[in-house]
C-alpha cells in the first residue's frame, strides 16, 4: 500500500491508501474521490479521469504514451502536468504522490 493525496479544486486534500499495481483512477474510484469518474473503466477512451500531477512529482512519472497524449489533447487538458489517472499505475516509487483534480471532468 502507498499513500496518495488528491487535492480538489477547492484545495481540499484527501489522503488515501492504495494497492501497488492498481491504477490511480481505480484508487480514486475505490475511495470515492469526487472529481474522478473513470467512465470507460480505464481504457483511455473517456477522459473522465483527468488530473494534474503536482509540480513536485511531474518529473518522477513516466511521460504519457501517444494514446494518452492524444486523449488529453482532445479534451483540451492544457494545464501543465495533465494526465489521465487510469494511465498511471501505482508503484512503490509513487509513495506520497499528490495530484490535483479539476472542478469537473466534463
Ligand atoms: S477512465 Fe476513461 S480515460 Fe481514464
Amino acid at each position: 500500500m502507498i499513500n496518495i493525496t488528491f487535492i480538489d479544486h477547492l484545495q481540499q486534500a484527501t489522503r488515501v491508501q492504495a494497492d501497488v499495481g492498481t491504477s490511480l483512477m481505480q484508487a480514486a474510484v475505490d475511495n470515492n474521490i469526487s472529481g474522478v469518474v473513470g467512465e470507460c473503466g480505464g481504457f483511455c477512451s473517456c477522459a473522465t479521469c483527468v488530473c494534474h500531477v503536482d509540480a513536485s512529482w511531474a518529473d518522477r512519472l513516466a511521460p504519457p504514451e501517444a494514446m494518452e497524449s492524444a486523449m488529453l489533447e482532445s479534451v483540451a487538458a492544457d494545464r501543465p502536468n495533465s494526465r489521465l489517472c487510469c494511465q498511471i499505475t501505482l508503484n512503490q516509487d509513487l509513495e506520497g504522490l499528490t495530484v490535483h483534480l479539476p472542478e469537473s471532468q466534463y
